[in-house]
């Protein structure tokens, strides 16, 4: 996909636009200008044809000339991309990254006029996202029925990536946590969740230390190298 932001595609837009005047009112121009001058109406084939003089080393010469400012052209053009492509990408990939971390926090947050992304994580993880207790129907005895939303800004510390993605998709269903993505009954799609994983991931940067964190070191990660970490992204989230 071309990723462009907007004000690129704008300029690229106007570039286009400019072009298209200039090159239609050069070939207007031309067209007109021609005319006049014709003469009568000779088949083309059988127009004469320029003198020998003015075809041979005049004409070469232009030719050879534009070739010359083609190729020097070329020559800077294409390193000149070549070289600043990397951090292009680099840029746009950081941008990205932030636009989903922007969405994410737009997700976890009530669903209002203003805020049509949201679906309202805050409801039972509490205003920032820190975790509390939640009265969920009742049990079979009557008695009020409570649950206990985790504080997801520490979340990195229990889970890794895979396993906050998993969670979030299918829910731990029987301890009160809904299933969210559409591949279980849920409300969001792959898009949703991956900037809510991407949010939590940002939010427990500063949270939880890179020697504890399973979300961003890759020592941790891996399930082989940390003993506490469950084998797989089970169903339930290796809790
Ligand atoms: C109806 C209440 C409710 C809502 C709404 C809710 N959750 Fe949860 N969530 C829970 C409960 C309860 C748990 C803890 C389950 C447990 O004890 O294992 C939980 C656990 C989690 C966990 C695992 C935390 C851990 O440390 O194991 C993640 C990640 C999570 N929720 C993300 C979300 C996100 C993202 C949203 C919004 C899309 C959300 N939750 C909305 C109730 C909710």
């Amino acid at each position: 996909m071309l990723a462009v932001g907007t004000g690129v595609g704008v300029a690229l837009l106007l570039l286009g636009g400019i072009f298209v005047v200039v090159a239609g009112g050069t070939l207007l121009l031309r067209g007109r200008g021609r005319g006049p001058e014709r003469g009568p109406d000779i088949p083309r084939a059988m127009r004469p044809g320029p003198a020998d003089a003015a075809l041979e080393t005049p004409l070469l010469q232009k030719l050879q000339g534009w070739g010359v400012v083609l190729v020097a052209f070329m020559a800077i053009w294409i390193p000149f991309n070549w070289l600043r492509e990397p951090s292009v990408n680099l840029q746009q990939e950081r941008e990205q990254e932030q636009a989903k971390i922007e969405r994410g926090h737009e997700e976890i947050l009530y669903f209002s006029e203003e805020n049509q992304l949201g679906v309202g994580c805050i409801r039972c993880h509490g205003p920032e996202l820190r975790g509390g207790v939640l009265q969920l129907g009742a049990n079979p005895d009557g008695s009020p029925k409570y649950i206990h939303p985790a504080n997801l800004t520490t979340v990195c510390a229990r889970l890794t990536v895979d396993q906050i993605r998993s969670t979030i998709e299918q829910g731990r269903t029987t301890l009160g946590m809904p299933s969210w993505s559409i591949k279980y009954q849920g409300a969001l799609d792959d898009q949703q969740i991956d900037d809510l994983v991407q949010y939590l991931v940002f939010i427990n940067r500063d949270t939880v230390p890179f020697d504890q964190n399973k979300c961003i070191n890759p020592d941790l990660a891996n399930p082989s190298a940390s003993p506490s970490a469950s084998p797989s992204a089970s169903p339930s989230g290796g809790k």
